[in-house]
């Protein structure tokens, strides 16, 4: 199902949306979780990152980025894969002038890339180190000395049909296959900020901003339904709330569908915290407090002594945390109940960059206003769209909302009124 649609399901009725989906290159990345020994070197590691930007009469009102990695064990008889989706971050800036809940917006955003077949992120991947040496000769790299790519250009101005000729699938770009439907993981670190992609967002009254409880309650709910009607029953679902114990973290568990959710992270295996180095178990996320965390440790010269049950307790002392807000760690671990086979259409679902410079040229139109006024929304969809337009003869997806709910919380809202009637009315009987 396109984009389009999964996003539809979510918006109200009959009003009108675009959404600007930007994707990476796939880039071979460090592993996500540093190997302990040498002999994990064969381990590859594809990253790909997502953003998503959506607009409503003509303003950006919510952004969403998201990071896929996909790992492959390249074994003698067959590859080995998992897929961890890391939230990175969800941010509104409270300029969207009609009723819509952006948690389902977001469960349907993470629903699409759930359903994206793992192969698509592999097919042209940016090696790590390009291997220069197996290039056409004919081609002309950073590597290639001044005099050589004159004359190459020389010999192509004279015979047009040279260029046509040129190999580009040796060296290039790599390629892998695994099966579609591999283990998939979903990481997220749940932290309030007054804005993460709208910066001055806060200053607008109007910006809806959750605390940190609730922003937690938001998250499970969204991953609960998801694991419930995506992911088979043998998932496992982790909550870790640095620094406190298992009866909170179990509060928070209580009347989730999943029976499948425990305290814990996806991580730590309780009968080794005492014995496992952090560092070889916390995954590396880009812009992560887990992660920033371990660089410290190894500024400190403290990263071979950490163990994981001191990490976790150490986390929750650090500055940025100490603002007695809730954050927390939640992890799911699985497979999908229906292999996901989509794959994205260049024209339709995403715009995809040919850089990573590209891609964050494009996002820092929306991510370098300020949105302390409603000017700032206005100007990001401007500038994103003339931009696309002008530059790539590209448009933002148009997207018209089919989701009733708000006509139910209308009526909800109106059969309540109606029930307090009747019962005043019940009430008055007895007097008569
Ligand atoms: N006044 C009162 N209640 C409101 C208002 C409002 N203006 N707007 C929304 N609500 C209620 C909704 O009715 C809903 O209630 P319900 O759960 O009882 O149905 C609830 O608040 C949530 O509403 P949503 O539309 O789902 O989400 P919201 O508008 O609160 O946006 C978000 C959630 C994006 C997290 C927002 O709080 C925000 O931008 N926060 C700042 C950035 C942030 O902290 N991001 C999360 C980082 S963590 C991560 O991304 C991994």
């Amino acid at each position: 199902m396109a984009l389009r649609e999964y996003l539809a399901q979510a918006l109200p009725d009959q009003e009108q949306f675009e959404i600007l989906h930007l994707q990476n290159p796939s880039k071979e990345s460090h592993p996500v979780i540093t190997p302990q020994s040498s002999n994990k070197s064969g381990l590859i590691t594809v990253k790909n990152q997502h953003f998503f930007a959506l607009f409503h009469k003509e303003k950006a009102i919510y952004a969403l980025e998201i990071y896929v990695y996909i790992t492959l064990t390249p074994e003698v008889q067959d590859t080995i894969a998992e897929r961890i989706v890391f939230v990175s971050k969800a941010d509104t800036n409270g300029y969207c002038d009609c009723e819509v809940s952006f948690k389902k917006i977001t469960q349907q955003l993470l629903r699409y890339v759930l359903s994206i077949n793992p192969n698509y992120y592999l097919q042209k991947v940016i090696p790590r180190h390009r291997e220069y040496h197996k290039f056409d000769k004919h081609l002309i790299t950073k590597k290639t000395k001044p005099t050589d790519a004159l004359r190459l250009l020389a010999k192509r101005q004279g015979d047009v049909s040279l260029m046509s000729s040129i190999n580009l699938n040796v060296g290039i770009y790599h390629s892998f296959q695994c099966q579609p439907n591999i283990i998939t993981k979903i990481c997220l670190f749940t932290k309030p900020s007054p804005q993460y992609l709208f910066a001055e967002s806060s200053k607008n009254p109007k910006k809806h901003q959750l605390d940190g409880a609730s922003l937690l309650k938001w998250w499970l709910d969204i991953l609960d339904e998801l694991i419930v009607e995506c992911f088979d029953q043998n998932t496992t679902a982790n909550l870790r709330i640095p620094g406190e114990d298992e009866t909170v973290v179990n509060r928070y568990l209580r009347g989730l569908k999943h029976n499948g959710w425990e305290a814990g992270d996806l991580f730590t295996k309780k009968s080794n915290e005492k014995h496992d180095l952090a560092a070889f178990r916390i995954p590396l996320f880009p812009d992560d407090p887990k992660s920033r965390f371990l660089h410290q440790l190894a500024d400190e010269g403290r990263i071979l002594s950490m163990y994981l049950k001191a990490y976790w307790a150490e986390l929750q002392e650090r500055q940025e945390f100490r603002l007695s807000v809730t954050v927390s760690v939640i992890g799911i671990q699985g497979h999908q109940a229906e292999e996901p086979i989509y794959v994205p259409n260049n024209k339709h679902d995403v715009f995809l960059t040919s850089s990573k410079k590209q891609f964050n040229s494009i996002k820092n139109y929306i991510t370098g206003e300020a949105y302390d006024t409603i000017e700032g929304a206005f100007e990001a969809y401007l500038n994103v769209k003339y931009f696309l337009g002008d530059r790539f003869g590209r448009r933002l997806i148009k997207v018209e909302g089919v989701a009733k709910y708000r006509w139910i919380k209308k009526e909800s809202i109106e059969k309540r009124r109606q029930d307090i009637i009747n019962t005043l009315s019940v009430r008055k009987k007895p007097k008569k």
